[in-house]
């Protein structure tokens, strides 16, 4: 339930948990859409690495929130965002990079939770406007879509040898 989720920014500590919620999600997310190879071979150890470099390198324009369902005692999912990555000719400043919850707590509002709490921070951090990419063929369209978000282009793209097309995802107010 919702009521029993909190938000918090994550902290280098965080870095395990959060690896294995973005390992899982990927593997139940992308099953048929990505590699099959790829997505078994998805090291937790690599993930927990890139999510401790991230976490000591935040800034105050960049975040990762985690959601923590207190009666399990468990990290069931996060968002990471800050300014926009690559792409200077967008005319976005803001960029979700990250979204995932594991897929048994989906569908009890944690999602909209962190994504409410992520553009606070964004804006709350001076950011005007937010981006983000995602697979065409990811289910989490319909989720965007219903925040407010609007289907600007569509781009090819590769993961792991697959030819696939990514959505550009935009908002033009936060
Ligand atoms: C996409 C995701 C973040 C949504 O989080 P969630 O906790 O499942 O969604 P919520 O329960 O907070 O849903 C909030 C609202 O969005 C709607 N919604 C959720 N998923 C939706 C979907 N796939 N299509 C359309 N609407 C959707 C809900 O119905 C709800 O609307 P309501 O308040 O009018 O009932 C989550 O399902 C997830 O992590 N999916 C797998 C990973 C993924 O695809 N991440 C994005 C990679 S870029």
């Amino acid at each position: 339930m919702s009521s029993e989720i909190i938000i918090r920014a994550a902290r280098p500590e965080d870095a395990k948990d959060i690896a294995h919620v973005h390992v899982e999600s990927w593997r139940t997310t992308y099953a048929g859409i990505v590699n099959k190879t790829y997505l078994d071979q998805l090291k937790l150890e690599d993930r927990e690495k890139m999510w401790t470099s991230i976490l000591h390198q935040i800034t105050p324009r960049s975040h990762v929130l985690l959601a923590y369902d207190k009666e399990k005692k468990k990290v069931v999912g996060f968002i990471s965002s800050g300014p926009k990555r690559d792409h200077p000719e967008l005319k976005y400043d803001g960029e979700i990079s990250a979204l995932y919850i594991l897929k048994e707590f989906q569908g009890a509002g944690t999602g909209e939770m962190l994504f409410d709490a992520s553009f606070r921070e964004l804006r709350t951090a001076g950011f005007q406007n937010a981006m983000l990419w995602v697979l065409k063929e990811s289910p989490s369209v319909g989720f965007y879509t219903t925040m407010g978000g609007k289907v600007i282009s569509e781009h090819p793209t590769e993961i792991a040898g697959n030819q696939l097309v990514e959505f550009l995802i935009g908002w033009d107010t936060i």
